[in-house]
């Protein structure tokens, strides 16, 4: 059998770490390897192929430092790259291992929020463009509709650390309203791209009232708990040291004065050069 190593989680930046801080509060016992690729973010305005390539040469890497299960906590890459991942290259390079994304679990449950049947999804350009949140949500709430509306100023203000400065203000507001012009029915808003937690507190300055903020960390944290509760020789695969090691594929100071923001605690991370 193969020694157990730590579970990927992977994002094009400082998103996933909004995940990873749910997931570690859920199952602590587990070792983690984060890695983002901020040398190459945003991803939200690439390519399907580009997206792709990159995402598929970190979950690689991923492989080649053990993992046997590896979580892409970035609703681009899960909507662009996950099922190519899944049904092409896995039988391919790693029959027994695993790639999880975030869509699915949130689909699952999203319905369950919304009383008026109507939620918004504030997602990157690709994400919308995949149609990936309204063709999963329907599979599980058909009665459900679904609006979309791409926010692609947002990802660039939270990796550059300008997320709770004035400029946010601007950008927040737009989409906010743009939705609700959608549908002011709508009673849920699901922030499908785990950088938005960080602009959290902006969304809810322009949130009409009694309108339920959705973020993903906690389901999907539910979700691999589940999973790993179903998958006894998968679970069986990951070490349990209770250890984080934080890889970037940009500079590491930077990486680290931001990420503590998203992560609530002091990170020492390393770098990876993937060119
Ligand atoms: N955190 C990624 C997501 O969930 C951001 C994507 C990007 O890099 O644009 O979609």
């Amino acid at each position: 059998m193969q020694k157990a190593a730590p579970i990927g989680v992977f994002d094009s930046g400082y998103g996933g770490l909004t995940v990873l801080k749910e997931i570690i509060s859920k199952l602590p016992q587990y070792d983690y390897i984060y890695l983002g690729d901020n040398a190459r973010a945003p991803y939200g305005n690439r390519s399907f192929d580009t997206v792709y390539h990159y995402t598929l040469q970190c979950v690689q890497w991923f492989f080649d430092q053990g993992c046997s299960l590896v979580i892409l906590a970035c609703n681009t890459a899960s909507a662009k790259a996950l099922r190519t991942i899944q049904q092409n290259d896995l039988p391919r390079i790693a029959p027994d291992k695993r790639v999880l994304g975030v869509i699915r679990p949130t689909t699952e449950v999203i319905g369950n929020h919304s009383e008026s049947q109507s939620v918004g999804v504030l997602a990157t350009n690709g994400t919308v463009l995949s149609n990936s949140y309204p063709i999963e949500i329907a599979k599980f709430f058909p009665e459900i509709v679904v609006h979309q509306e791409a926010c692609p100023m947002w990802v660039p203000l939270v990796e550059n650390n300008e997320y709770s400065g004035h400029g946010a203000n601007f950008f927040v507001k737009k989409n906010l309203t743009a939705i609700f012009k959608k549908d002011p029915k709508i009673d849920v808003i699901l922030l499908a791209c785990t950088h938005y937690p960080l602009l959290r507190g902006k969304i809810e300055e322009y949130l009409p009232v009694g309108v339920k903020l959705i973020s993903q960390g906690e389901i999907v944290a539910e979700s691999l708990a589940d999973y790993l509760a179903r998958h006894a020789e998968m679970e069986a695969s990951c070490s349990k040291n209770g250890k984080r090691f934080f890889y970037t594929t940009d500079s590491t100071e930077d990486f680290d004065n931001h990420a503590t923001t998203f992560f609530g605690e002091t990170i020492q991370s390393r770098h990876l050069d993937l060119s």
